[in-house]
């Protein structure tokens, strides 16, 4: 079968890594991929967000599967026009793509379905919000709706700081807003495939959000992650799907619009159990590249199953009994402007240490290797425990040479804490 994956960053790299892996594909493309995602696919020039031109070049090219990565698409709807046109998608549809489009949707879901979450209230306008904020306590948590790629979210520790993230919001037309209980607890990351009726876990992993060591500086897409995340023990793991996964996918069955892909749920392991954070409608990034780092199975054979909507009869995804963790190298500047051209060097001996290289933010300058992006590279290693894997990835981390780029030094030690 012919398969074309949508995307560009690490996350892609590493779907592209196992797909190619896969018997049963014949020839996979890629737009608009990177240098790594070239490794196993062909890179072709479509733009992503001209949906008839995806289309056209799944028709001309015989494409059986199309594997979005990204969420900006799913969210646009490209899974439907793909699906009305007879071409097997991964990744949901627009109307159940609102879990990760809209907060306000999934805010309001969950109060139908009395999932546990943070407490909010929604609201279109600035005096409706400002008065809102009277009835939280202190921290509170302001979003901004819609898509934000994590950075409509400030976490207000005074009310100075509350006021100003609402008129912040509020400076844009046609802005609307979250305003949230402060949940406390630490993170976890469960991630679930379901074909709309069917699910199955795909394991779990923990993020690392903020810039610098010991989680401090501005928020980021992720710094750097680890899986599985043996905080999430496989006794939360069932509370979260009993009480948060499983009535948000009966929910959207029900009412005509079933979710099709990976479901992405952030969650906040509080003192009184899993609440959900968010939701995302598509595989984490750089939580996808641990995840298929322990995948053990066919990633275009289960991948099918859920499109085709026969999850329930394909047996369970496997997985190294081993702990993958991934170090992003960034360019400097980032999260702001990130420094762009810097020369990379030794991914190859960063290699032969065992690990594996993903490409998130780079590309081709005649022959050199070059940083395109604010997140450049994620590197990736396998270990027995936490520690393994950090010391392993450091290793390679290590062996890369990239002056204009910085790392954290201390992914997963939460975990590496607790393992004393
Ligand atoms: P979100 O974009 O909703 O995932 O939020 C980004 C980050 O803000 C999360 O990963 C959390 O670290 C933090 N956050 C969001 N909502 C809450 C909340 N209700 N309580 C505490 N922290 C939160
Ligand atoms: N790493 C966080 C995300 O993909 O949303």
């Amino acid at each position: 079968m012919n398969v074309l994956l949508l995307g560009s960053g690490g996350r892609e790299h590493a779907l592209a890594w196992k797909l190619a892996q896969s018997p049963l594909l014949e020839r996979l493309y890629a737009a608009p991929g990177n240098p790594g995602i070239a490794e196993h696919a062909e890179i072709v020039d479509i733009a992503v967000n001209d949906h008839r031109a995806v289309i056209d070049f799944c028709l001309r090219h015989s494409i059986g599967f199309v594997v979005i990565g990204p969420e900006a698409p799913l969210v646009a709807g490209l899974g439907d026009n793909l699906r009305t046109m007879g071409i097997a998608v991964f990744g949901p549809n627009k109307a159940p793509a609102q879990l990760e489009g809209s907060k306000g949707f999934t805010k309001d879901l969950c109060a139908r379905e009395k999932i546990p979450t943070a407490g909010y209230v929604r609201c279109e306008s600035r005096d409706g919000a400002l008065a809102s904020l009277e009835d939280f306590g202190l921290p509170v948590v302001i979003k901004a709706d819609g898509l934000a790629a994590g950075k409509g979210v400030t976490v207000a520790f005074t009310h100075e700081e509350a006021e100003g993230a609402v008129q912040a919001i509020f400076s844009e037309a046609g802005a609307s807003v979250v305003i949230e209980e402060f949940l406390e607890g630490e993170e976890a990351s469960l991630f679930v495939l379901t074909d709309g009726e069917a699910f199955v876990s795909f394991g779990s992993a923990q993020d690392h959000k903020r810039v610098g060591d010991g989680d401090t500086g501005p928020n980021t897409g992720g710094m750097g992650a680890y899986s599985p995340a043996p905080v999430l023990t496989p006794e939360l793991e069932t509370q979260a799907i009993d009480e948060i996964v499983r009535p948000t996918i009966e929910a959207l069955a029900r009412v005509g619009t079933p979710y099709s892909g990976v479901l992405y749920a952030g969650l906040m392991l509080t003192p009184t159990g899993p609440k959900l954070i968010e939701y995302n409608a598509r595989f984490g990034d750089p939580e996808c590249q641990v995840l298929m780092m322990r995948f053990t199975g066919d990633l275009l054979e289960l991948m099918l199953a859920v499109a085709r909507g026969e999850l329930a009869n394909h047996p369970a995804p496997t997985f190294a009994a081993k702990t993958a963790l991934t170090v992003v190298m960034a360019a400097n500047g980032y999260p702001g402007t990130p420094e762009t051209g810097g020369a990379i060097t030794g991914i190859d001996k960063a290699e032969a240490t065992g690990a594996k290289v993903f490409h998130a933010g780079t590309r081709m300058e005649g022959d050199t290797l070059v940083a395109s992006g604010g997140r450049v590279l994620n590197v990736t290693a396998l270990g027995d425990t936490v520690k393994e894997a950090q010391e392993a990835a450091y290793r390679a981390v290590d062996a890369i040479d990239f002056p204009t780029g910085f790392s954290r030094r201390d992914i997963g030690w939460r975990e590496i804490a607790r393992e004393g």
